[in-house]
């Protein structure tokens, strides 16, 4: 049996259809704080544990028979790290720590982590490889890095070979966008579908890695499934070219066939200036290779928010009520 945490969540729900897709039956533990019952609709021989990761009895329960654990659940945000980061501590890095712990007393054979890009902090121009000394910028980072020790060392001690996954800016159908804390993508594609304005904090010129959810979806398995990993290995998901926010706003312009300039605010708390990937590791050892095109994986990304715009509209319609304007899914 294989667990996925965070299953019914954005990137979670996308792993869980492709296992389901190459014939795996998976377990799903998602407190539905920000996953859908939704996002797993119509996938067969997928088993739902509505649990938070605070709660280690739920989550060794969950563990029974399990040989693969993908853990995914978290809280996601740097930003509301620093606005709640007690309650972010308790999930990114207790809960971390208690899937380590249920990992060994189920015997589980592998821990696939997805960890952060954050943990490097700000990394001037240069890509960044796994071998760069971490430097979190935020208490996000700081917990994620924490995770990937926990991880390591129950690992080591209990005989379960851990991988971290350090993910950089992933992006695609199904991300929220309704939070302030919601993927710039995300954000960025609801607002240019419904004219509104958008607004980049500080001067656009920060860089990310962004990289299409059918990629770190392919990372996952390959971690997952390659079996000469060496426990404790860190790789990055990414795709080795990063963007300005700038170009990102440009790209989406086009591709809604023009947009008016977007404002500007003051640069976010904790917000990583430059991030770049060097992915040769990961590529080495797993035969990762990114496959979505960007300008590609944005258009699918912008068709699925406008289907589910329309699909809102459609049920506001039959309602009779007037739209609301920022609900979610
Ligand atoms: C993201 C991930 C986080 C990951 C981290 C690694 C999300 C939601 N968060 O954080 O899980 O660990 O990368 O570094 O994907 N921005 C705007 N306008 C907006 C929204 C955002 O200008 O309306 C800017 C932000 O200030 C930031 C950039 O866009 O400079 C990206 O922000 P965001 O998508 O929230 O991701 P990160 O903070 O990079």
């Amino acid at each position: 049996m294989i667990l996925v945490t965070g299953g019914a969540g954005f990137i979670g729900s996308h792993l869980v259809a492709d296992l389901v897709a190459s014939g795996q039956a998976a377990r799903v533990f998602d407190d539905l704080s920000s996953g859908k019952r939704e996002n797993l609709a119509g996938l067969r021989g997928v088993e739902l544990v509505e649990a938070s990761l605070v709660d280690a009895a739920a989550l060794e329960r969950a563990c029974a028979g399990v040989t693969t654990i993908y853990h995914l659940a978290a809280c996601p945000s740097v930003p509301k790290s620093f606005d709640e980061p007690a309650f972010c501590h308790a999930v990114n890095a207790t809960g971390t720590l208690h899937v380590a712990m249920a990992a060994a007393r189920a015997k589980v054979r592998r821990v696939v982590f997805a960890s952060s890009c954050a943990i490097y902090g700000n990394t001037g121009d240069v890509a960044v490889a796994e071998t760069r000394p971490p430097q979190p910028k935020s208490p996000y980072a700081a917990q994620k890095l924490l995770g990937e020790h926990y991880l390591n060392d129950y690992g080591a001690a209990h005989g379960f070979t851990t991988v971290s996954l350090r993910f950089f800016n992933v992006f695609g159908p199904r991300q929220d966008p309704s939070s302030p804390y919601s993927g710039v993508i995300s954000i960025f594609c609801e607002r240019l579908l419904r004219g509104e304005a958008i607004t980049i904090h500080g001067d656009g010129r920060q860089t990310r890695d962004f990289v299409a959810v059918a990629d770190v979806v392919q990372a996952l398995r390959l971690a997952a499934k390659e079996p000469g990993v060496v426990h404790g290995s860190v790789w990055n998901v990414a795709t080795g070219r990063s963007r300005t926010l700038l170009e990102l706003h440009a790209a989406l312009a086009a591709l809604v066939g023009g947009a008016p300039p977007p404002c500007h605010g003051p640069a976010r708390a904790g917000d990583i200036v430059r991030s770049a990937a060097d992915i040769t590791a990961i590529q080495t050892n797993l035969g990762y290779r990114p496959r979505v095109g960007f300008t590609d994986a944005l258009a699918s990304t912008l068709d699925w928010y406008r289907m589910r715009a329309a699909a809102v509209a459609q049920a506001v319609d039959k309602r009779g009520a007037t739209p609301r304007s920022g609900g979610k899914a």
